[in-house]
């Protein structure tokens, strides 16, 4: 389904530099988190410029393949760097400035977990954007998650408005 993630169509309502052009600048460490075919990967890798680098990070391998190509016919494969996560395990050490999860929460069977990693990881001041499919996550289960990351140190920042998503900004509390 991802490999349908990234067309002219999707550009329409999910504009990279406007959903993420507050949060990201030159120089930043970015984590990408579920990055698929990288929708977000190659616009992210532009905002941080030669100085930041974009973690690109998944559980399928497949994925890797599709944006490394994409990512140098545009000259941004430098900045990228790819890193594969498994279900149970982020595999990501780097501080980070901001982090990205877009589409994939619903996918992680233990978001407990997950965002005590990422808490872990993400730098004092830091900002994490969390976007969730509207049509397959109800309102109840995105206040679920959010209480979750509340319980591993996150706080709601601002609920921003994304086409057809349940959005939060989250911020280490
Ligand atoms: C629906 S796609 C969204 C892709 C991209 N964020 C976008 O908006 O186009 C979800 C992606 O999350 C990945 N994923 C699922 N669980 C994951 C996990 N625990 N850690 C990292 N990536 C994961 C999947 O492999 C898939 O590439």
């Amino acid at each position: 389904m991802c490999f349908t993630f990234d067309n002219a169509f999707r550009r329409l309502f999910h504009n990279p530099q406007k959903i993420l052009g507050p949060y990201v600048s030159p120089g930043l460490t970015v984590l990408d988190l579920g990055p698929g075919i990288g929708y977000f990967t190659i616009p992210l890798a532009r905002m941080v410029g030669e100085k930041g680098k974009v973690i690109a990070a998944d559980i399928q391998p497949v994925m890797f393949k599709t944006l490394s190509r994409r990512a140098e016919r545009r000259g941004v494969s430098a900045r990228i760097v790819l890193r594969l996560s498994r279900p149970d395990a982020l595999e990501v050490a780097e501080s980070v400035d901001f982090v990205l999860i877009f589409w994939m929460l619903h996918e992680v069977p233990d978001q407990g977990r997950l965002f005590r990693e990422l808490g872990a990881i993400l730098k004092p001041g830091g900002r994490m954007l969390v976007v969730e499919p509207r049509r397959h996550v109800k309102a109840e289960a995105f206040e679920k998650s959010l209480k979750i990351a509340a319980e591993a140190g996150f706080a709601v920042a601002a609920k921003p408005r994304v086409a057809f998503s349940r959005a939060a900004l989250l911020t280490a509390s």
